[in-house]
């Protein structure tokens, strides 16, 4: 077993804490499954195209033990406890938890009722996949507690699954495969076609560099209309053109709708820059990849349209205070932007996107630096 991650092994005892004493028991296990950021790949995943995620040090940890009803406790905000005697119907925050249950007895791998205590401190709302975080923790605890060797790119599917048919968002699978399949210090260039993968050194400190992430506390919205317009789209234009997805698609493809060409327009250049940025990387030269960070987000904003006010300005911002590159990153709608940085030029660039979210009457964005934090583990 991977030597568990210090952070997650704290949120993990609070977890087990909270676990004895809401059920006056002890855990038969505790496991925890980070939320991440998409450095570049955005909307490329349902078209079966390529994704560049790394695990963010905040996790979602679980104790978990087999019982004879399903509970599930939070000890989010004052704490909340769902009991559930079968798995239909669950809502809220712990349908993330009943579903991913369901989505594996439907998968083949039958598992029982459990007691389960959630402690998380991945950001909700946040973008930054805290509710993959939930469904990745609990599909390694009930895989491990009832006896399922499951490949982690199966397991990704399977949360994909609760996430989809249960609990009704149409996500790709960008999220769960990040959560499950990252590792420390490395950024995971992903084919969501087939789950080719291969895992690259995402070294910051070597080049004087930080990552920040700017949570601009505008909360994304995915159930609702506008994520499931965007899927409609590729998937129109990919039956149009008589590929199976847009990432079949030929560079020069043209079609009679504007819209439907800006989308895939979007969709073809996203996933040559991720190609171009894993070369880059590969050359040892992170610095050299923050200009296709920032069309990345130009791409997103103007052709794919799922930026926001919020998201803008905190590019605008960080650019204009000197940030190497910067971007909205998941889904959009709100949510998180990543800006690369010189360390030395970090306050600066931190300030002034406080400053103009402030001009603006906007939330005031909270800023945190990102490393590449290892994927889901058991902690003990
Ligand atoms: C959200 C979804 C992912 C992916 C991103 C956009 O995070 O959950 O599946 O589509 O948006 O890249």
């Amino acid at each position: 077993m991977p030597t568990p991650d210090l952070h997650a092994v704290e949120l993990a005892e609070t977890a087990a804490a909270a676990f004895r004493e809401v059920f006056g028991a002890e855990p038969e296990g505790l496991w925890a499954a980070p939320g991440r950021v998409n450095l570049i790949g955005e909307h490329t995943d349902y078209n079966e195209g390529f994704v560049m995620p790394f695990a963010l040090p905040f996790y979602a940890a679980v104790a978990v033990a087999k019982s004879e009803t399903w509970e599930f406790h939070s000890t989010y905000g004052e704490g909340s406890t769902v009991r559930a005697d079968a798995l239909e119907g669950v809502e809220g925050w712990a349908a993330y938890l009943a579903g991913t249950a369901w989505a594996l007895n439907e998968s083949g791998y039958p598992v029982g009722p459990v007691r389960v205590a959630v402690h998380s401190d991945v950001p909700h709302g946040a973008g930054l996949s805290s509710s993959a975080a939930l469904e990745c923790a609990v599909l390694i605890a009930l895989a491990d507690l009832y006896g399922h060797e499951i490949d982690r790119a199966e397991a990704a599917r399977i949360a994909q699954k609760a996430e989809n048919e249960y609990v009704g968002a149409p996500t790709g699978v960008l999220d769960q495969s990040a959560s499950l399949l990252c590792t420390e210090g490395n950024v995971m260039f992903l084919d969501c076609r087939d789950f080719s993968r291969e895992q690259v050194p995402f070294d910051l400190a070597a080049e004087d560099l930080v990552m920040l992430v700017i949570d601009t506390q505008a909360p994304h919205r995915h159930v609702d209309g506008e994520y499931g317009a965007r899927r409609a789209d590729c998937e129109e234009a990919a039956r149009r053109l008589g590929v199976p997805f847009l990432r079949d698609a030929p560079k020069d493809a043209t079609l009679d709708d504007e819209r439907l060409n800006r989308r895939m327009r979007h969709i073809l250049t996203e996933n040559d820059r991720v190609l171009e940025t894993v070369a880059i990387l590969k050359r040892g030269n992170v610095a050299g990849i923050g200009d296709l960070l920032t069309a990345s987000h130009v791409s997103l904003r103007d052709d794919y349209e799922v930026s926001s006010v919020e998201l803008d300005s905190a590019v605008d911002a960080a650019l204009g205070a000197g940030a190497l590159g910067a971007r909205m990153t998941g889904g959009g709608f709100g949510g998180s932007a990543i800006a690369l940085v010189e360390a030395a030029a970090a306050a600066k660039v931190e300030a002034a996107v406080v400053e103009a979210a402030a001009d603006k009457g906007l939330p005031t964005p909270r800023v945190f630096f990102a490393r590449a934090a290892a994927g889901a583990h058991r902690v003990i």
